[in-house]
């Protein structure tokens, strides 16, 4: 890796935290006039409509988390439609007086929604006979085909990959977050895409599938591949930024490549893609730091991890609650304000940190091509039988020792009362974190009111050095994982969360004595009982007509 893309990732995000008394650089107010639409539409590209499916009783939540759980279904177009209809798909949308706005299964920084999704796929029956690549267009629920591919390529194109695979695309359009958050933007568009990971990884798991990054592509490649290799003039359409491509496939086939031909992918850039794509505001800011930071972080086709890391940790005990994956998936929010009452049993809680420590065969992790890095700095405020106060979750059981060398040596490093042995909890300091929660998560409520709030500790100069400034958004995507994992464990448990993607990086490190760059905290999360505006009506999504 060349030193000047490490040192350009690390400016960037030295140069993106928040701190208690300067914000990261931002527009400084909303243009609403250049407010970019949510949705990218290929105008003129020849439309597949997509199949609504209800959410019924089956898969149950619990059965989604573990490989091997769940019968597999043919791939054809009712279950195709599913995987996005439970993925990418709009879940509802909301009103306050005039005004509307949707909301989606996958959740997004701001609502702003940078992350679209392709599909790359061969003949699939009641769809398609030909293979062909196009964009989701989750507005309707339906594919823009973009071009078509003969079955000779198809088939070269992944004969590494297990039969019956399909490929799905995810990119950012970096305008849509840097709109309102300016520079930090980059940051969200990467979170954003990790949700979107966890949320196509679970979905396939619905199906009896599984999802695996092709983590050996280069970005250069999903670029020909996607058709986003022409970058856009600067009056055109606001270019996307490829970021992953999975291969989804059926549980209990093995995927022995984690890339695709390259030389064939070269190909595809002379391809001929049909539809334009539309313009999504007026005119678009450039924010020049989050095209260097996003150069800096493409991949390679030589960069990789060399050792091929798997994840390893406990196979984890599936639980018993009878409610229904689908349903929580479509219901999924984030909560707007917290009750700053509700608690949790230990026990409720405890189930909530494990369902997040990947181990074999664990949903969605298993997509990750890398060991766990992220751990969390927890500030514990209501869960009954356990203190409040200040806990450290390690989700790598090698990493302790670094993590307790790393933190302040005051700590008291001690398990909490009825913690699962598998389980790397440890309380720090007792005592009520609530109003230090609060200051630290850009002085939000949320972040106090909850039952608990956490922030992500990623390992940081170490893996960036290892691997290359490329692993950066891995980093992000991993803590978008995670977020996705809390979204539908709060739903499950009867509580409502939310990501927190404004806190203040220095202050957090602060507190856990963090004083260099071995761990950076890298998103934040909080969850409780949730305060519902009233103000606000639901309507189910896709009942409201077009403008
Ligand atoms: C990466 C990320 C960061 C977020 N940061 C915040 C935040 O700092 N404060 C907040 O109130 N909500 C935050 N949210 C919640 C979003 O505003 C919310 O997901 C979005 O409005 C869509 O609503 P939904 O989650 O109900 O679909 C964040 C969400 C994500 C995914």
């Amino acid at each position: 890796m060349a030193a000047p893309e490490l040192d350009l990732v690390l400016a960037y995000h030295k140069a993106t935290k928040h701190h208690l008394n300067r914000y990261a650089r931002g527009p400084g107010g909303l243009d609403w006039a250049n407010q970019p639409d949510p949705f990218r539409r290929y105008a003129g590209a020849p439309l597949i409509q997509l199949d609504h499916i209800p959410a019924g009783e089956r898969p149950l939540y619990e059965e989604v988390f573990l490989h091997g759980r769940l019968p597999i279904r043919p791939l054809e177009r009712s279950s195709l439609s599913q995987l996005f209809y439970d993925s990418l798909a709009l879940s509802a949308w909301k009103q306050a007086g005039g005004v509307r706005w949707s909301l989606r299964v996958n959740p997004s920084s701001g609502n702003l929604h940078p992350t679209e999704g392709y599909l790359i796929c061969g003949p699939i029956a009641g769809l398609c006979d030909t293979p062909m690549i196009c964009h989701y267009a989750p507005q309707i629920h339906a594919l823009e085909q973009r071009t078509e591919v003969s079955l000779e390529v198809w088939r070269t194109l992944t004969a590494g990959v297990p039969e019956g695979t399909i490929l799905i695309g995810l990119t950012s359009i970096h305008w849509r977050e840097a709109w309102k958050y300016g520079e930090r933007a980059f940051r969200y568009c990467q979170h954003d895409a990790g949700h979107a990971i966890a949320a196509v990884t679970l979905a396939a798991s619905a199906l009896g599938w599984t999802a695996m990054l092709l983590d050996d592509l280069s970005t250069d490649s999903i670029a020909a591949l996607l058709g986003l290799d022409n970058p856009d003039s600067a009056d055109g359409p606001e270019p996307e930024e490829p970021e992953c491509l999975l291969a989804v496939y059926p549980q209990g086939t093995t995927c022995k490549s984690r890339s695709l031909p390259a030389e064939l992918i070269e190909s595809f850039k002379r391809l001929h893609r049909l539809g334009t794509a539309n313009q999504l505001s007026l005119e678009s800011v450039d924010w020049p730091i989050i095209e260097q930071v996003a150069d800096a972080t493409r991949k390679s086709a030589t960069n990789g991890y060399g050792d091929g890391q798997r994840p390893t940790g406990p196979t984890l005990p599936v639980g018993s609650a009878p409610i229904s994956f689908r349903s929580i998936v479509h219901q999924r929010r984030s909560c707007l304000a917290l009750d700053g009452k509700t608690g949790l049993t230990r026990e409720a809680f405890y189930q909530i940190l494990r369902k997040t420590i990947p181990g074999p065969g664990q949903f969605p992790f298993t997509v990750l091509s890398w060991p766990p890095m992220i751990h969390f700095g927890l500030f514990v405020h209501r869960i009954e039988g356990i203190d409040p106060g200040l806990y450290c979750l390690v989700r790598d059981p090698s990493k302790l020792q670094p993590l307790r060398s790393a933190m302040k040596q005051e700590f008291a490093w001690e398990v909490p009362p009825g913690s699962p042995g598998e389980l790397l909890l440890f309380r720090l300091l007792t005592g009520d974190a609530r109003e230090l929660a609060q200051q630290i998560s850009c002085h939000q409520e949320i972040a106090a009111d909850g039952c608990f709030s956490l922030g992500m500790i990623a390992e940081y100069e170490a893996p960036l050095s290892r691997y290359g400034a490329w692993f950066y958004r891995r980093l992000f995507w991993e803590a978008g994982l995670i977020g996705q994992v809390l979204y539908l464990e709060a739903e499950a448990s009867g509580i409502r969360g939310t990501g927190i993607g404004c806190y203040f990086d220095d202050p957090m490190h602060q507190v856990l004595g963090l004083d260099d760059r071995r761990f950076q905290d890298l998103y934040h999360f909080t969850m409780g009982g949730p305060v519902e505006d009233t103000r606000l009506t639901t309507l189910p999504a896709y009942s409201v007509p077009l403008t």
